[in-house]
């Protein structure tokens, strides 16, 4: 079967196409034929080495995000069966309650071999069904993306009709995360670096949009918003460009979950307000099988569709990561199989 390995060295120059033997099942396993994948952030971090002794051994098989179909397994399985179309999960063994370093370690894309291949072998309890009314290319958004703004909004947000949530960019996790707020009656703030781009937002619900960089202080831009309350629910993906303005927007007793780093890692923030003001910072890690199940169910309920970009053939990873590394994309860059 055709797959790409990152090899020698941690470094983006370093993914190659190869063959390797078609993988076979052992007991409790599914054989999954890949059918598309997605691509996030934390590929193009990965392959770059920058999650160091947590991303496992190379060569590794790159990226964690897919949809496929069943079409064998090991004795002992009865959760799928053969002709299922199923997302294997972010973390292989988490599924059900919090995180442990044993579940985090069992991440698809590194330090597990992910989904850059015609075929995987994984557990059968390490899927899950896909949402019926998706495309093969919306379904595979969902691993990583999708469950992470779900964490943020309703496991760790609980996110209730009323509230204001503030999302920022167009990427995959802001724009699942609009998506789950306007389904739960939330007023969204959003922004984005492109008047374009927040025309798009607009039109995928957002009530208030604001340009992040012809208005860089935007947190008080947000609060006023608002009405001046602030944000029960700041989803940052910014860290730390974004951070000090989350502080700025959020209300008194709020929320900032903290996601990701897109402008950086380190910051120096005031923590008085965040002691005064009684907030509460969040950090999201994705989430489990039990939490992904509960997603797909809102999903289908909701007819929520994942927003896709372009389609790259899988074997052009690294015009896919190259794409999505510049920023040009709205909501998930995809992969193709066929
Ligand atoms: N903790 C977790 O479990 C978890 C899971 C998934 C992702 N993440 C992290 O979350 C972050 C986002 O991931 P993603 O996959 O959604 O990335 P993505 O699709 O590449 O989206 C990134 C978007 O961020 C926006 N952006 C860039 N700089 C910004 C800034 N200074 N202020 C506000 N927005 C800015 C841009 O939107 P515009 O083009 O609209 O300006 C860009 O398109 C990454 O750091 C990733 O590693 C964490």
């Amino acid at each position: 079967m055709k797959v790409v390995e990152l090899r020698e060295a941690w470094s983006l120059d370093n993914l190659v196409l190869t063959e390797r033997p078609r993988p076979e099942p052992g007991p409790g396993q599914v054989l999954l034929k890949v059918r598309a994948a997605a691509i996030n952030f934390r590929d193009i971090v990965m392959c770059k080495g920058g999650y160091g002794r947590f991303a496992g051994e190379l060569p590794l098989v790159p990226v964690s995000d897919c949809v496929a179909e069943v079409v064998g397994h090991g004795e002992g399985v009865t959760r799928v069966g053969v002709g299922d179309r199923v997302c294997p999960i972010f973390c292989q063994k988490w599924i059900s309650g919090p995180p442990t370093p044993e579940k985090l370690s069992t991440a698809l894309g590194g330090p597990l071999d992910g989904a850059l291949a015609e075929y995987m072998v994984v557990d059968a309890e390490g899927v899950v069904p896909a949402p019926p009314h998706l495309s093969e290319l919306q379904a595979a958004t969902l691993p990583c993306a999708a469950i992470t703004a779900w964490s943020a909004v309703v496991t760790q947000g609980a996110v209730t009709a009323g509230d204001t949530v503030v999302v920022q960019g167009s990427g995959g996790v802001s724009v699942f995360a609009l998506q789950f707020a306007k389904c739960l009656g939330a007023e969204v703030v959003a922004t984005s670096s492109s008047d374009e781009k927040l025309e798009r937002l607009r039109a995928l619900g957002a009530d208030h949009v604001i340009n992040y960089r012809t208005t860089p202080d935007w947190g008080k831009l947000a609060k006023a918003m608002t009405g001046g309350r602030g944000a029960d629910l700041i989803v940052d993906v910014g860290g730390a460009a974004t951070l000090p303005q989350a502080l700025r927007a959020v209300r008194v007793g709020g929320q900032i979950a903290l996601i990701g780093v897109v402008s950086g890692n380190t910051v120096e923030l005031p923590l008085g307000p965040v002691v005064t003001q009684n907030l509460r910072l969040q950090a999201i890690t994705v989430g489990s099988r039990e939490a992904f199940e509960a997603m797909n169910r809102a999903i289908e309920i909701n007819r929520i569709e994942p927003v896709v970009d372009r389609v790259f053939p899988f074997t052009e990873i690294r015009a896919a990561l190259d794409y999505l590394a510049s920023g040009q994309h709205f909501g998930k860059v995809c992969l193709s199989y066929e």
